[in-house]
């Protein structure tokens, strides 16, 4: 299995596919060079997915790929199905199970600016099903907070409360908010805490990946061909022994640097 992000977002999903499958082996991509995401095209986002998975399929035999990132699913994901012919599956904000759940009528939603203004999420937004209605905030600098809170770094709580500020001001704050990033499952507890309520209810968009996962294997004979756990990072990082030490918990055989380029 191949999984990507941009960062350390995609290692809160892999945590997720660990505990469903606790046999597979794994490469994770961190494309820390292009951190965030979030500032980029559509057409960079494309292309660079393309150009990891072809490096790694050249030299690894993968089966399946997972894009443990809500950016590239939602902008990226479809081109990517025509391009390669073995399964690739992503994550996307889970708006349906959010309208299912909220009991007032008012969903948040935040994510990267790219996912918020990718056709896709305005899409949903403009045919506003249900008849609820859908808060966004699109965010680059929460990702961050996340990249440097598990190299050890605290968060900010001014920075947190600035972020949030469109949903603290308002008169009636979302009942149910989707984490519409990756990264922001890193945060829960201090977004928790910002929004200064107890009853807010956080959906969980893994769970769809985890269930297309689940289907794939049961429709196939899984063979492992990736023998040991390896994970590479595109550029030399500056905090790089914090990050191992965050990754210690994921039993990484060789961590090494990949050349994008
Ligand atoms: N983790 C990513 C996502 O789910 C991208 C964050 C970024 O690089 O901006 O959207």
């Amino acid at each position: 299995m191949l999984i990507f992000d941009s960062g350390a977002g995609g290692l809160s999903v892999l945590k997720i596919i660990k505990k469903f499958f606790p046999n597979i082996h794994y490469i994770y991509i961190l494309d820390n060079e292009a951190f965030p995401y979030g500032n980029k095209k559509e057409v960079f986002l494309i292309e660079r997915s393309i150009k990891i998975i072809n490096k790694i399929k050249k030299k690894y035999p993968i089966n399946i790929v997972v894009i443990a990132c809500n950016t590239l699913s939602t902008l990226a994901l479809s081109d990517l199905r025509k391009t390669f012919n073995f399964p690739i599956m992503g994550i996307f904000p889970a708006i349906k199970d959010a309208e299912k759940i909220t009991k007032n009528k008012i969903i948040g939603l935040i994510a990267t600016k790219a996912t918020i203004n990718s056709s896709y999420i305005r899409n949903i937004i403009y045919k506003k099903s249900g008849g609820n209605i859908i808060k966004t905030i699109g965010t680059n600098k929460l990702a961050l907070m996340a990249e440097k809170k598990i190299r050890g770094i605290k968060v900010s709580k001014i920075e947190l409360k600035n972020i949030f500020k469109p949903w603290v001001n308002l008169q009636v704050q979302p009942d149910t908010i989707i984490l519409g990033c990756t990264h922001f499952l890193l945060l829960k507890k201090e977004i928790k805490k910002t929004l200064n309520k107890q009853s807010v209810f956080f959906v969980d968009s893994t769970k769809h990946t985890i269930f297309q996962i689940k289907n794939y294997f049961q429709k196939i004979n899984f063979d492992q061909k990736i023998k040991s756990n390896i994970f590479f990072y595109s550029q030399k990082d500056k905090e790089l022994k914090e990050l191992i030490l965050f990754l210690q918990k994921y039993q990484f055989k060789k961590i090494k640097h990949i050349d994008l380029n």
